[in-house]
């Protein structure tokens, strides 16, 4: 069932919208996360001034975790700059972790205060989040009491909500009853594992949780949930589109007459309307879509590239594609020229060669180039295998660091390196502050400065010995140490103007002819994110400069994800043996090997993983047709 009414106006001008026979929840999708907050901030804005007006309370449910920080920075915004009072508003939140301090770091309740109350008008007793701190013993009272409160406001009028990738809305994981109410749960796995980071590893985080029920959401008169970024697609696509399940309790929203799912393009990249738009109506065909639509056609009838017949491309959607292409032959041989094309041994261009077809030009011959890492071994992990060519192929390769990653060393790997200092410097009273500190370290407790000190270092002798095996000399090799990541925790600052000249000044003083950049997307609060925002910016500032009409921006992925095949623009294949000595240089990156800080999901170390995805689009080169490689690094080119 798709509902559209009571939807404020802007999301239908600024999102964009339309009917599918697959969907059964309202969304809009925006292009960027911050367009998409501002836009949500108004429709709370709006509510609470027409309930002001007519001297009404207005009862907010609110929800905790990244998706809707951006959204509380515009409310404060509004508060301090246009006068938007909180005084008729009460406020229920969703859950709180269980057993849980209020004053501690990781409580909902600091990050409310953090993000929103600490900063507006509004009266303290009109904020309800639930207790972490209540005894076992009251716990179940507690719950019922939550909710008959909400009850005697009238009810919820809004719900914010942000959605796991378990599909939890607030802490109801799979299994919770539509009809549930406020209660203690047990967080899922996956659920843990995401909070991992913020807490400095699994261990640290609470098994359990207070959350409003099903029910009680599902009662809210409006509802608006908020989703950012690759890693939501998949879930949102299984929410929107599938069936009702307590597998997806966020399914259950599909019940409600008044909700809007407000997600970012990234977040809706597995919609059937944006994955295979054919399959839903006429698609104007340019380029990009009907390559896409070709390596999807491919993988359904299991052909490869030159193999698909009229039939198929009439039977699976793409008829008028086929109407405009003149006939599969025609599509067939344009779309393998184009995937062949990609297919270089020379990144930085073949000397004295016809470059009408290749990825990159043949001049000058021996390019400068700047390898943007965001952490000390994304180059070699993401990039190992071209890094080496470019070196091997004679061009002057610099390499930059952009952060120091320090917090992704672990306390006992900074630990063993301290001991050994102090062996070789028994007298120094600093390592015995530094032993000292990390020896009390307790659980998820922050970093001192010259520990801090310690694991960047660590890391940057890290890539000094892979940069020296690859052939670079020490002094191309650039520690940006850029400041918006030295927090000393896993939240980081936004960027900052000092960042992003940085990284300009690196760009201005080397003036390449190319720029390889991380363009991990699928975070929109990670590192890479950022890092990538501070090249896009330097970028922007410096291109008035003649020399950077000679700039080429190559983007590669990082450890998490690859281009899909009909984005490649570049890739470069490897042997088996540069294979081989790819794995030897991450190798150099002893921090981050056997059980690093920061897993995340997938338990593979960094080379497997960097193997198995090069081996991967090495196969699905092969499977279309093209060549058998042992592995493809793979490049799509920004344009600035
Ligand atoms: C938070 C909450 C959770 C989060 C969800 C998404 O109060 O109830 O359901 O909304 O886990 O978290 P983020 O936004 O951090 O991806």
């Amino acid at each position: 069932m798709i509902t559209k009414q009571n939807t404020s106006i802007q999301y239908k001008t600024a999102g964009q919208f339309e009917d599918t026979r697959f969907e059964k929840i309202h969304n809009v999708v925006f292009q960027s996360s911050d367009e998409a907050s501002i836009c949500v901030a108004q429709e709370i804005a709006d509510l609470i001034k027409s309930k002001n007006a007519d001297n009404k309370l207005c009862v907010l449910g609110l929800a905790t975790g990244s998706s809707p920080i951006r959204v509380y920075e515009e409310l404060v915004r509004m508060h301090k700059e246009e006068g938007l009072s909180f005084t008729n508003v009460v406020t229920f939140n969703l859950d709180e972790y269980y057993p849980m301090e209020q004053q501690s770091v990781h409580s909902y309740h600091y990050f409310m205060h953090q993000h929103l109350f600490d900063h507006i008008d509004i009266n303290p007793e009109n904020i309800n989040i639930p207790n972490g701190t209540v005894s076992a013993d009251e716990l179940h009272q507690y719950c019922i009491d939550y909710d008959l409160k909400i009850k005697e406001y009238g009810g919820l009028d809004f719900q914010l909500l942000g959605i796991g990738r378990t599909g939890h809305i607030g802490f109801n994981e799979p299994g919770s009853h539509y009809n549930s109410g406020t209660r203690s749960i047990t967080l899922d796995h996956i659920t843990r594992v995401d909070a991992a980071p913020s807490f400095l590893g699994i261990d640290n985080v609470p098994k359990k949780a207070i959350t409003m029920g099903i029910g009680t959401v599902k009662k809210a008169k409006r509802i608006v949930l908020l989703g950012w970024g690759a890693n939501k697609a998949t879930i949102l696509k299984e929410t929107i589109e599938g069936k009702i399940t307590s597998e997806v309790p966020a399914t259950y929203l599909q019940e409600h007459n008044n909700t809007t799912f407000v997600i970012n393009e990234e977040a809706a990249e597995e919609l059937t309307r944006i994955k295979t738009p054919w399959l839903v109506g006429p698609c104007l065909w340019d380029e990009e879509l009907s390559s896409k639509a070709i390596v999807w056609l491919c993988d359904l009838t299991n052909k490869s590239i030159l193999r698909l017949t009229d039939k198929d491309y009439n039977d699976n959607g793409m008829s008028n594609l086929l109407v405009e292409g003149g006939s599969a032959y025609d599509l067939n041989i344009i779309m393998f020229n184009k995937l062949q094309r990609t297919i270089t041994g020379w990144p930085g261009g073949k000397p004295n060669a016809d470059d009408t077809n290749r990825p990159e030009r043949a001049t000058p011959e021996k390019k400068r180039v700047i390898i943007f890492s965001p952490h000390p071994d994304d180059d070699v992990i993401s990039m190992g295998g071209t890094f080496d060519r470019l070196v091997e192929q004679g061009h002057e390769v610099h390499v930059a660091y952009q952060t120091s990653g320090n917090i992704a060393v672990s306390d006992h790997e900074a630990l063993k390196f301290a001991e050994v200092l102090k062996d070789i410097n028994p007298d120094n009273s600093d390592i015995d502050l530094i032993i000292n500190s990390l020896q009390c370290k307790k659980g998820d407790y922050e970093d001192t400065l010259s520990v801090r000190n310690l694991k960047g270092i660590i890391r940057r002798k890290e890539s000094l010995a892979a940069t020296r095996f690859v052939g670079v000399p020490d002094e191309n090799i650039h520690f940006l140490n850029l400041p918006f990541y030295e927090t000393g925790t896993v939240k980081k600052n936004p960027i900052g103007q000092e960042d992003i000249d940085i990284v300009a000044n690196l760009i201005a003083t080397i003036k390449p002819h190319q720029i390889y950049a991380a363009g991990d997307l699928a975070d929109p609060h990670g590192t890479h994110k950022v890092c990538l925002d501070a090249i896009f910016a330097a970028l922007e500032n410096l291109k008035h400069n003649d020399y950077m009409d000679d700039c080429w921006v190559w983007l590669y992925r990082g450890a998490w994800h690859e281009w899909d095949i009909h984005q490649i623009e570049m890739a470069v294949p490897m042997s088996p043996d540069q294979v081989l000595k790819k794995r030897k240089a991450i190798f150099y990156h002893q921090s981050q090997k056997d059980g690093v800080m920061f897993q995340g999901n997938d338990t593979r170390e960094f080379w497997v993983r960097a193997e198995e995805r090069n081996n991967d689009t090495a196969q699905k080169y092969n499977v279309l047709g093209l060549a058998d490689y042992a592995a493809l690094e793979a490049f799509k080119r920004y344009h600035f």
